[in-house]
């Protein structure tokens, strides 16, 4: 490298005019106008025009510079001619007369054009690109989004820090971590049979450092969880990972309302109104039927269960009477509806286990347009219009069923109508904590509970005598527990609890979890152990990283905030892993393939 950088491209405006610089970065684009080439040089910063003019200096080299050649050119600032300034470039007033050119790296030609910034074309394009991943990178749309997510871990360090915790890292070859997806595993050489796991989380270990007196962690840790993949989930993801001792739940809450505060200013200097509005689980599911509603959206759903028996639909009525629901999304008609897209609802509520939707129109009040209006006589329709928004001009969809399916069902319904018929504001960030989650999550097919946050969560005070005495189902599913969500535009940014801090409730969850004492013994001994030489009162929270960097960048798909993002299938198809061993390191091993039948 014979010149050295002294100016980043996309930084000299025309208060350098008249200064020499040196730029280096790559050819982004390149034209000859007749023997003058002009050049648009690239760094993460930006663009600058350079140009090479024969009349000038002779720079030989200068045409044969093709695009995504890496170059230094040493010249100096001067201003564009009349007419050829560029107002949407922040240095599109200047340019750069180029007088020394060297010539770092030349390139292939791209297997794809990096101006092309169509929306990927079907799936063999999106695996073009995630191929070449480094080549992505250089796209201004991709930096600008890792800067974002920079700038907001580099502003929650700072808030940490500035708050006293310390940053501790954890292991990542280590043991099960249950957070309820399957394992990453990773086999032992020196232990033939013995495998680590990846941790799903640092759950115990923050835990642990709290019962080892560190008081304040924080550690921007990497997770793994094999599971089903969405468009905001990934096999390998990153958590700002907290806990702290000696605190209750709204030490965790108001910390992170102050932090959240603090990223909004940095990263879009927009200032958010704390204390954020908070909302039980009932409550959430009640009313939007799910436990991360988008509150920018303004539609709630109503229950009609009790309309529902009172009703002459026998499907209602023997969904409701098997302990099903009935619930209503009712909005303003703007537009009519069409029929065929009344009729096509049926096909989105199916996926959620639907097995029906109905749906009314309110012309005015007692006038209903619907294939069931007959099934609802006049006082039972008055009955149900008082309890919706609207009365006329209204658009009412009605689903039966489950109360998980029709959650489910109207839930996804709210979205989608919601965003398109304008009730939704979506200039803005409202966040919502969901608090007083259930503890236990029944699985009828399983016949056991489950841990609904992880089994460290510990039981509400109110609920923790029957947590340690019931042995009822019914009862069990009632006892809530001292956990939170954090939700923002209708994603979980964020997860926490307080925690146990007692081995006899410990013991009392693993029992309810129907776990052994001997499988509790081989999987958390060291744990429960561990709780019983002297522990704080404890509790914590872990953000998700590449969800709230999602939501800060504007973007639906969390790979656009990953450098290196894997696939719905989890594979790196730069890389290509995961990938075939040979047989010497699986001897090593102690490992031994079997065609999978
Ligand atoms: P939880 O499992 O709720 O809690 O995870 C916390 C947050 O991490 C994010 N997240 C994910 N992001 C991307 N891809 C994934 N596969 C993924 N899974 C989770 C979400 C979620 O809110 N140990 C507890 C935290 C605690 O109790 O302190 C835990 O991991 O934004």
């Amino acid at each position: 490298m014979r010149l050295k950088r002294t100016h980043l491209c996309g930084t000299v405006n025309k208060s350098y005019i008249g200064q020499e610089v040196v730029f280096s970065g790559w050819v982004d684009r390149w034209r000859d106008h007749g023997g003058v080439v002009f050049i648009d040089l690239r760094d993460r910063t930006g663009i600058v025009q350079v140009v090479f003019d024969p009349s000038a200096t002779n720079i030989p080299t200068a045409s044969t510079l093709r695009q995504e050649f890496v170059i230094s050119a040493r010249g100096s600032v001067r201003s564009r001619p009349d007419g050829m300034t560029n107002s949407s470039l922040p240095t599109g007033e200047i340019e750069v007369l180029v007088c020394e050119l060297e010539l770092l790296s030349k390139a292939h030609t791209l297997p794809y054009s990096l101006h092309d910034d169509s929306p990927s074309q079907g799936e063999t394009d999106e695996s073009l690109r995630l191929a070449h991943r480094y080549l992505e990178l250089r796209r201004p749309n991709l930096q600008k989004n890792l800067r974002i997510r920079h700038e907001f871990l580099r502003a929650a360090r700072e808030f940490y820090f500035e708050n006293g915790f310390w940053e501790i890292e954890t292991p990542i070859l280590y043991k099960s971590t249950p957070e309820g997806a399957r394992d990453y595993l990773v086999p032992s050489r020196v232990h033939p049979g013995h495998f680590y796991a990846l941790p799903q989380s640092p759950q115990t270990l923050k835990q642990l450092c709290m019962i080892g007196g560190l008081d304040r962690y924080v550690q921007i840790a990497r997770c793994f969880r094999d599971e089903d993949l969405r468009a905001d989930r990934q096999p390998e993801f990153t958590q700002v990972d907290v806990e702290m001792s000696f605190v209750d739940q709204n030490d965790v809450m108001k910390l992170h309302e102050g932090l959240m505060k603090r990223v909004l200013r940095a990263v879009h200097n927009v200032d958010v109104t704390t204390p954020f509005r908070r909302m039980r689980y009932d409550e959430a599911m009640r009313d939007y039927g799910s436990d991360k509603p988008d509150t920018r959206i303004s539609l709630k759903l109503i229950e009609l269960s009790p309309e529902a028996q009172r009703c002459s639909f026998q499907v209602y009525k023997e969904l409701v009477e098997k302990g099903g629901i009935l619930k209503a999304l009712c909005f303003e008609e703007k537009e009519p509806i069409s029929r065929s897209e009344l009729d096509g609802l049926i096909k989105k509520v199916a996926p959620f286990g639907a097995k029906g939707i109905s749906w009314v129109r309110i012309k005015k009040p007692g006038d209903w347009q619907s294939p069931q209006a007959k099934f609802f006589d006049d006082k039972l329709k008055s009955e149900i219009e008082a309890k919706l928004p609207y009365q006329s001009g209204a658009m009412v969809f009605l689903v039966c069923g489950p109360d998980s399916v029709v959650n489910n069902a109207l839930s996804a319904l709210r979205l989608e109508y919601g965003a398109k018929l304008g009730y939704k504001n979506s200039e803005r960030f409202e966040f919502l904590w969901v608090t007083d989650f259930p503890l236990l999550e029944f699985n009828e097919e399983d016949g056991r509970f489950y841990a609904a946050h992880h089994p460290f969560t510990r039981p509400h005070p109110e609920d923790l005598d029957i947590f340690m005495k019931s042995g009822g189902k019914p009862e069990l599913k009632e006892v809530r527990a001292c956990a939170y969500d954090l939700v923002l535009n209708g994603f979980e940014i964020g997860g926490g609890s307080l925690r146990i801090y007692d081995s006899e409730v410990q013991s009392r969850m693993f029992e309810v979890l129907g776990i052994s004492k001997e499988e509790a013994e081989q999987r958390f001994g060291f744990f429960i152990r561990a709780l019983q030489y002297g522990t704080p009162p404890h509790g914590g929270i872990a953000l998700g990283v590449d969800r709230i960097a999602m939501i800060l960048v504007g973007s639906e798909a969390i790979r656009d905030v990953i450098a290196f993002p894997k696939t719905q299938k989890a594979t790196d198809l730069m890389a290509e892993a995961p990938s075939p061993v040979n047989d010497k390191q699986l001897e090593e091993l102690s490992i031994r393939l079997t065609p999978k039948k």
